[in-house]
């Protein structure tokens, strides 16, 4: 994926030095219009790819595979772990509880939940709610590592242990990760709590407002301070 995503990079990189030379100041708009239809046409062709999967042992107890939803062209992007028995029978992410909590934060940020894009580390449920095992992650993760490629937002919340240490190969956990960024890539990363941690530590939810408000900042967003019972 690694030499994959640096070409792609690479070639945008030089478009954009050509089209500076010649005296643009941006992109052609047909070009962008190209651009963003070719995002969707990527994510088409992944979800392609992915089939009626049966790569790993979760396939046997899933009822739909959760792609992910939002838009492909999204600056911002949410990762988290596997699919609850909401998003199971929906085949969309982040729908049940924790869905909820999510969803209010995106909205706190200024954002609708379509104005984003919503995807997991492993795409059918795991049993009872638990965590993907290494296997299932390993069957898995090159489908979320091209839908990062592919929509190439400019920042990535990842929620949770699961996503955080996937996507960032690291062993720490959430709490040590959460509040600063890292790179992915070329893409700022900011992990913070998985939401249904809130579902039973409310309170903790400022520290994920405060993750959320760096990553504002980052896109270059004004924070407006909107007082919320949540
Ligand atoms: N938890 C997740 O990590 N992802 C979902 O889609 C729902 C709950």
């Amino acid at each position: 994926m690694g030499a994959e995503m640096t070409d792609r990079s690479r070639n945008m990189a030089d478009l954009l030095h050509i089209f500076d030379k010649l005296g643009f100041d941006a992109l052609p708009e047909a070009l962008i219009a190209n651009l963003e239809s070719d995002k969707e046409n990527l994510l088409k062709a992944i979800r392609n790819d992915i089939g009626n999967c049966k790569r790993c042992k979760l396939h046997t107890g899933r009822t739909n595979i959760v792609f992910g939803e939002g838009d492909p062209n999204t600056r911002l992007m949410f990762v988290g772990e596997g699919p609850g028995a909401d998003e199971d029978a929906t085949g969309r992410p982040f729908v049940g509880r924790a869905g909820k909590v999510l969803e209010s934060l995106i909205n706190k940020m200024g954002f609708r939940r379509e104005d984003v894009y919503i995807a997991n580390i492993v795409k059918c449920r795991p049993p009872g709610n638990r965590e993907p095992e290494e296997d299932e992650i390993a069957a898995c993760r090159g489908f979320i590592e091209r839908q990062i490629e592919s929509i190439a937002p400019d920042a990535i919340m990842t929620l949770g242990n699961v996503s955080t240490k996937t996507l960032l190969s690291t062993d720490k956990t959430i709490g040590q990760m959460r509040g600063d960024f890292y790179d992915y890539n070329g893409i700022k990363v900011m992990p913070t709590y998985h939401p249904s941690y809130f579902l039973r530590n409310p309170s903790k939810k400022v520290f994920t407002w405060n993750d959320a408000i760096k990553v504002l900042n980052y896109l270059g967003i004004e924070v407006i301070s909107i007082k919320r019972k949540d």
